[in-house]
């Protein structure tokens, strides 16, 4: 047994479905790069206060689950939890959003959560994230669930669904609030659902136990009492999901974790994963640079999680991700032959192809035995004799034909068997 173990709730990848990890973070950052978001790196630990301000001091994520701590200075620092309010920081603090509007980035990487650990649930989880700042347009919220969506699509998931609402905006919402709140003080609430509706009285409709569900049955909905223009911008976010051809269906009970959100609010919810149904979530945030010391610009994004999503993937008996390591393993067999392909390797990896070979001395077998793990198509195997006569041997080890390929036309001719294989 080895005598350190990684830390509880982290998943970790590596070979061969390392391959997949990063075949699904790839499909979702295409389709964002594809929408015109460019390309953010953000630290992964902030000012405490950034988190506190930004998501709200009343989620679970900031009040249970950050990792804080003081660094050697006595700052108070914390692993970002979320990428949003980071992003708008860092535009703020460099005036991204001077320049034309919308101000379209996007993001991945690991985000910490001290979360109970199970499966899709984790300590250390992974996001694809976009942000589009600047800009209040309907058109803009359909565009970014869109993307999300044509990622998922991509992929070839379709056992998910996309969960819609809107959350109102600064005129109907308080309003809403302070009805949903009279109406849960009428009810026979325990003491600590009693504590949420006084905090966040919205987080108790989204209350999974089927008693309390039973009493909230009848409570005011905020998509029922929807200004003027909230109700709109959510019809009219409707429409463009229509004509992008984007299905979805409406759930007015739909409760994200992060205080932010204003408007257009959805989730990406897959049926293969149990409780830990959600593979990503976003929605519109217009208040959110103001609060952190910026203009008053809106906002609206998503943040897609990597690991659900390759679950789901997983679920559905989708392979994603090419799971070879090389194209082509070379063996030599003997000292000449090593010198010949351990350059011919090297020529092969400079003209695009990946390539390995089978160091160490290996014979025969063990070396045919390791280029069948590799995943590589072709097998180039030399021997001195080989040597001698001028010619290598390729071997696909798809349909276990084999042909003599000139040592001097070894990277050319090579590099054409794949190209071949890959038309
Ligand atoms: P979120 O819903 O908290 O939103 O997280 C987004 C996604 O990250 C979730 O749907 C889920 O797939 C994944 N995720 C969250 N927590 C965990 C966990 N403990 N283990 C595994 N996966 C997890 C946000 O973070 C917002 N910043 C999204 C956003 C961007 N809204 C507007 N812009």
């Amino acid at each position: 047994m080895s005598t350190f173990t990684a830390p509880k709730g982290i998943p970790e990848y590596y070979p061969p479905e390392s391959a997949g990890f990063l075949a699904v973070r790839e499909t979702l950052a295409d389709a964002a790069r594809r929408a015109g978001y460019g390309y953010i790196e953000l630290p992964l630990f902030e000012d405490t206060s950034l988190f506190a301000r930004g998501v709200g001091e009343s989620t679970d994520v900031v009040s249970k689950e950050m990792y804080t701590f003081a660094d050697r200075g006595g700052r108070s620092v914390t692993l970002r939890p979320e990428g949003t309010a980071g992003v708008i920081r860092s535009a703020i603090e460099h005036g991204l959003d001077r320049g034309q509007l919308p101000v379209k980035l996007h993001y991945s990487g690991a985000f910490f959560r001290y979360e109970r650990p199970q499966a899709g649930r984790y300590r250390q989880l992974q996001q694809v994230g976009v942000e589009a700042i600047g800009v209040d347009d309907p058109a803009l919220d359909a565009e970014v669930i869109a993307i999300a969506d044509e990622g998922y699509k991509r992929l070839g998931l379709t056992g998910y669904r996309i969960e819609l609402t809107s959350l109102g905006d600064d005129t109907c919402r308080p309003e809403y609030r302070a009805k949903l709140q009279e109406f849960l003080n009428g009810l026979p609430l325990d003491e600590a659902t009693r504590q949420r509706a006084e905090l966040n009285p919205l987080r108790v409709l989204d209350d999974k136990r089927p008693e309390v569900r039973e009493l909230v049955a009848e409570a005011p909905l905020m998509v029922d009492h929807l200004s003027v223009a909230a109700k709109e911008h959510y019809e009219q976010v409707k429409q463009h999901l229509t004509d992008l051809g984007v299905a979805f269906v409406e759930n007015p009970r739909l409760v994200r974790g992060l205080d932010y959100y204003t408007k257009t609010t959805f989730e990406f919810v897959h049926d293969g994963l149990g409780a830990q149904s959600g593979i990503g979530g976003g929605g519109r945030y217009d208040g959110l640079m103001a609060q952190l010391g910026g203009a008053e610009l809106s906002g609206v994004g998503f943040g897609l999680g990597v690991d659900r999503t390759l679950l789901a993937c997983q679920a559905e008996g989708i392979a994603v991700g090419d799971q070879a390591r090389c194209d082509v393993y070379c063996v030599p067999l003997g000292e000449s032959a090593k010198r010949r392909l351990v350059a011919t390797a090297g020529g092969l990896r400079a003209a695009g192809v990946r390539a390995d070979v089978a160091y160490g001395g290996k014979g025969l077998k063990g070396a045919m035995k390791a280029a069948d793990r590799s995943g590589a198509r072709f097998a180039l195997v030399l021997g001195e004799r080989d040597v001698e006569a001028g010619s290598a041997q390729l071997k696909d080890l798809e349909s276990g034909e084999q042909r003599s390929v000139p040592l001097d036309a070894l990277v050319d001719q090579v590099s054409a068997a794949v190209a071949e294989t890959t038309r």
